[in-house]
C-alpha cells in the first residue's frame, strides 16, 4: 500500500509543480517551474550579483537549480526581496526545493502602512515589529502620524515642552470609551505601560526620544523600509496650541465647531517655530518625503482674524482654502530648499487650480497628495490633473480601524487603475492607514491591520494578470500559521460571507453566488427561510438559481452549526427584473444614488438601513417609466418604501400607476395612498401595491413626496 502511494506521489512530482503551488505573498510576476526538485540545505551558498541594468526598479531573479541558488537583483532592495521569496519557498518545502526561476518586481513604488501614534501610543519595539512585517511582505513605507490634538510623540530639543506637556493627557473621551468597553471586551484594555501617576493625577501618554527614532530609522533602512514622519499642521495642532496659544489666529487653544482651532497662517513666528521643528525632524529622518498633514483645518478663527483677512487681501485670495494652500506652499518651499519632498492630505487641493487663469491659491504641483476623502467625487482625478503625485489611502477601504472591513475590497481595489494611462506615472501606490482613536493596545492594532495589509501587499506588488483571489485565499490560510508563529494577532472574523446577485433573463431566474475570505468554506443554504444545518445543501461554487420567490438563508458552518451573522436575502424573478427605467422628472439625491438607473429593477432589496447602497433617496416627487421590453400580461404592481422619521425619511403621500402597450396611450392611473402615520417611529418598510389588468409594455409610476426624503429599493411587476 505504502509503495503504491509513493509511486503515485512520485509521478505527481515528476509531472512538475504548478506555479500556483508556491506559497509566496505577494505573488511574483513570473514563476517558471522546472522539472523535479533540488536539494538545497539551509547552508547552501547563494550566488548573488547586483545588475543595476535590469529593466525594473528593485527587480530580482531567483533561480533554484542543480547548480544551487542564484540571485540577480537590480538593487539591494531587490536582493532583499529575492531572499524573502526564497525564505517563503523554504518555509513551504524545507530543503527539497522545486527547481524554478522567479522573475519579480513591484507594480507600485509606494507600498505602505500608516500608524497613528498620537491618539494611542505604540512602543518602539512594536514599530520595529511593523518594519519586519512590512519587509516580509515586500512593502517599503511606514508612515508615522506623530503629532495630533491628542498627543505629541516626538522629542524636539528646542521645544522640550512639546513632549514634557504635550505627550501626556488625562484620560480623554476616547480613552473613557476604551476603558468602558474593556469591562465586557478584554481586547480593549488600555495598554498599562503608557499609564503613569503624576502626583494625584493619572496620565496616559509617551513619546519617542530622538535617539529611539534614529534607531528605528536605522533598523528600517537595513530592511529597505523608509519611515515617513508626519507632523500635522496647521490643524490637528492642539498639542502645540495648548502650550503656545499665541500661535492661533485668535489666541484660543480650544476645540472649534468640528475640529480643533488651527495655527495662524498670518503669523511669521508660526513659520519660524514650525521650521525649527522640521529642522529637527529632517535631522532624525533622512526620508525623501516629509508629511505635513494639512487635513481638516477648521477656518472659523481665520475668518475672525483681521491679520488673516489682510493677508488674504494682500495675496488676492478669495477663499480661506487658498489661504491654507499658501500656508502649505510655504512649508513646501522650506522643505524643498532642504532637499525634501512634501506630502499632504488631499484637503489641501481645495485652494484652487493653478491651470485656471488667475487661479491663485493652488497647492504647488510638486507637492505629493495623499488621497483619503473617498466620499468626495473626483478627488484622485483632480489631484493628478493638477500635476501632483498621488498616494492612495481612501477611507473606504484603506482605513482599517474598523476591524470588519472586507479583505476582498482591498484585494480588488480599483481606484489606482481609474487614473488615465497618460497620468499613471503620477500614481505612487497606496497604503493602509490605522487611525488610533480606539487602538488601546497593540493587539487591537494587529487585529485591525492583519490580514488586510497582506491583501494590500499583493494588490500593490502583483500585476493584475497574476492576481488571483482564490489563490490568495489559499496562500493566506497557510500564511495565518506564520502570523501566529510571529505573534501577530490577526483578525479571524472579517466579512465572512458576501454575495453577488445577477438576473438570468434567458432562464428567467435570479442567480446568487457566494464568496468568503476562507479558501474552502463549508457554506450551507436553505430556500425556505430556515437556518441552515449540516443537512442543508452545500454551496458548490455554482450560482444558486431561484425562479420562484424565495428567501435564501446561508451561513458558513463551523463546529457543526451555522456561524453568525446569517446571510438572508429575498429573491424574486419578476417581470420588471432587468427592465429599463427612465426618470422623467426628478432624479435621485446624489448621496443616495444606489445603483442609479438600475436600482429599481436589479432584483436587489435593501436592508434596514437607507444608507446600505440598495435604497435610492429623493427629496422631491418623481416619475419613472419602466419598459418591460415587450407587451406582456400584468397582474400586480408593488414598490417598497421606507419610513424612519428621526433622520427625516417618510413614506410618499401617494403613488400612482398607469400602464401602456405603446408608450403613448396610458390606462387611467391607479392611486395607492399612504396609510402609515408620519409620526410613527422606528424603521418601517412597506410595499405600495395594486392589482393590474390586461397587458402592458410600459408602466408609469408617479411618487408624490411631500416631506423630507423618500426612499425606495425595488419596483416589482408580476
Ligand atoms: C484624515 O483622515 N483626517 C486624513
Amino acid at each position: 500500500m505504502r509503495n503504491i502511494l509513493s509511486i503515485i506521489l512520485l509521478s505527481l512530482v515528476s509531472l512538475g509543480l504548478r506555479a500556483g503551488d508556491i506559497h509566496v505573498i505577494p505573488y511574483p510576476v513570473q514563476v517558471e517551474m522546472q522539472r523535479g526538485t533540488v536539494r538545497l540545505p539551509l547552508s547552501a551558498p547563494e550566488s548573488v550579483r547586483i545588475d543595476a541594468g535590469m529593466a525594473h526598479a528593485d527587480e530580482y531573479r531567483l533561480t533554484l537549480s542543480r547548480k544551487g541558488i542564484d540571485i540577480v537583483a537590480q538593487s539591494t532592495a531587490g536582493l532583499q526581496y529575492a531572499r524573502e521569496t526564497l525564505a517563503q519557498i523554504r518555509a513551504q518545502y524545507g530543503e527539497e526545493l522545486p527547481a524554478l526561476t522567479v522573475t519579480d518586481y513591484p507594480r507600485y513604488e509606494w507600498r505602505g502602512l500608516m500608524l497613528d501614534c498620537s491618539r494611542h501610543f505604540y512602543s518602539l519595539e512594536y514599530l520595529k515589529k511593523q518594519v519586519d512585517m512590512l519587509a516580509h511582505y515586500k512593502m517599503n513605507r511606514l508612515h508615522l502620524h506623530l503629532t495630533d490634538d491628542q498627543g505629541w510623540r516626538i522629542e524636539i530639543k528646542r521645544y522640550p515642552e512639546l513632549t514634557q506637556r504635550g505627550a501626556w493627557r488625562t484620560f480623554n473621551q476616547q480613552d473613557s470609551i476604551c476603558i468602558d468597553t474593556y469591562k465586557d471586551q478584554p481586547e480593549f484594555e488600555l495598554d498599562p505601560r503608557f499609564i503613569v501617576r503624576n502626583g494625584d493625577r493619572t496620565l496616559y501618554g509617551g513619546y519617542y526620544t530622538q535617539e529611539e527614532l534614529r534607531s528605528l530609522v536605522a533598523y528600517a533602512r537595513e530592511r529597505h523600509v523608509e519611515i515617513i514622519p508626519e507632523i500635522d499642521m496647521p490643524g490637528h495642532t492642539q498639542a502645540i496650541s495648548a502650550i503656545y496659544p499665541q500661535f492661533t489666529a485668535t489666541g484660543e487653544a480650544s476645540w472649534g465647531t468640528i475640529f480643533s482651532v488651527p495655527l495662524s497662517p498670518a503669523k511669521e513666528e508660526v513659520y519660524t517655530f514650525l521650521q525649527h521643528i522640521l529642522d529637527e525632524v529632517m535631522d532624525i529622518f533622512p526620508s525623501h518625503y516629509i508629511h505635513i498633514g494639512a487635513d481638516e483645518v477648521e477656518k472659523n478663527t481665520w475668518r475672525e482674524s483681521a491679520e488673516c483677512r489682510q493677508l488674504m487681501d494682500r495675496l488676492g485670495f478669495k477663499t480661506y482654502e487658498a489661504l491654507q494652500s499658501y500656508f502649505v506652499n510655504r512649508i513646501h518651499d522650506y522643505l524643498q530648499q532642504k532637499g525634501r519632498e512634501m506630502i499632504c492630505w488631499d484637503d489641501a487641493i481645495e485652494g484652487g487650480d493653478y491651470q485656471v487663469p488667475g487661479g491663485k491659491g493652488a497647492l504647488s504641483p510638486s507637492a505629493d497628495v495623499m488621497y483619503w476623502r473617498y466620499w468626495v467625487g473626483g478627488v484622485p482625478q483632480r489631484v493628478v490633473e493638477q500635476g501632483h503625485h498621488i498616494i492612495f489611502t481612501p477611507g473606504d477601504p484603506m482605513y482599517v480601524a474598523r476591524p470588519d472591513g472586507p479583505l476582498y475590497d482591498i484585494y480588488h481595489y480599483q481606484g489606482l487603475d481609474l487614473i488615465p494611462d497618460s497620468l499613471q506615472h503620477l500614481v505612487r501606490g497606496g497604503q493602509v492607514s490605522l487611525w488610533g482613536e480606539s487602538m488601546s493596545n497593540f493587539r487591537r492594532a494587529d487585529y485591525c491591520i492583519y490580514p488586510r495589509m497582506v491583501a494590500l501587499a499583493e494588490r500593490l506588488w502583483t500585476p493584475a494578470a497574476q492576481r488571483n483571489w482564490q489563490g490568495f485565499k489559499e496562500r493566506l490560510e497557510v500564511e495565518k500559521a506564520w502570523l501566529t508563529a510571529h505573534d501577530v494577532h490577526y483578525a479571524r472574523t472579517n466579512a465572512l460571507l458576501t454575495a453577488m446577485q445577477a438576473a438570468d433573463k434567458e432562464r428567467k431566474c435570479m442567480l446568487l453566488t457566494f464568496d468568503s475570505e476562507y479558501a474552502d468554506p463549508d457554506i450551507r443554504y436553505t430556500l425556505d427561510g430556515t437556518v441552515p444545518t449540516l443537512s442543508s445543501p452545500r454551496y458548490d461554487g455554482q450560482p444558486i438559481a431561484v425562479t420562484e420567490p424565495r428567501t435564501v438563508t446561508a451561513a458558513i458552518m463551523e463546529n457543526g452549526t451555522a456561524r453568525e451573522p446569517l446571510f438572508v436575502r429575498e429573491l424574486e424573478y419578476h417581470k420588471a427584473v432587468g427592465a429599463t427605467v427612465s426618470y422623467t422628472t426628478a432624479r435621485w439625491h446624489e448621496s443616495y444614488k444606489a445603483a442609479e438607473v438600475a436600482t429599481f429593477t436589479d432584483g436587489r432589496r435593501g436592508g434596514d438601513s437607507y444608507g446600505d447602497g440598495l435604497w435610492q433617496g429623493f427629496t422631491r416627487s418623481f416619475d419613472v417609466v419602466v419598459d418591460l421590453g415587450s407587451v406582456m400580461p400584468v397582474r400586480e404592481f408593488s414598490m417598497r418604501f421606507m419610513q424612519n422619521i428621526d433622520p427625516g425619511v417618510y413614506m410618499p403621500a401617494v403613488v400612482e400607476v398607469s400602464c401602456s402597450e405603446d408608450g403613448n396611450a396610458y390606462t387611467a392611473a391607479k392611486t395607492i395612498a399612504n396609510d402609515t402615520p408620519d409620526t410613527q417611529k422606528g424603521t418601517i418598510i412597506k410595499p405600495f401595491a395594486t392589482p393590474l389588468e390586461g397587458q402592458a409594455r410600459y408602466v408609469k409610476v408617479h411618487v408624490e413626496n411631500t416631506k423630507g426624503f423618500v426612499f425606495s429599493d425595488e419596483i416589482v411587476i408580476r
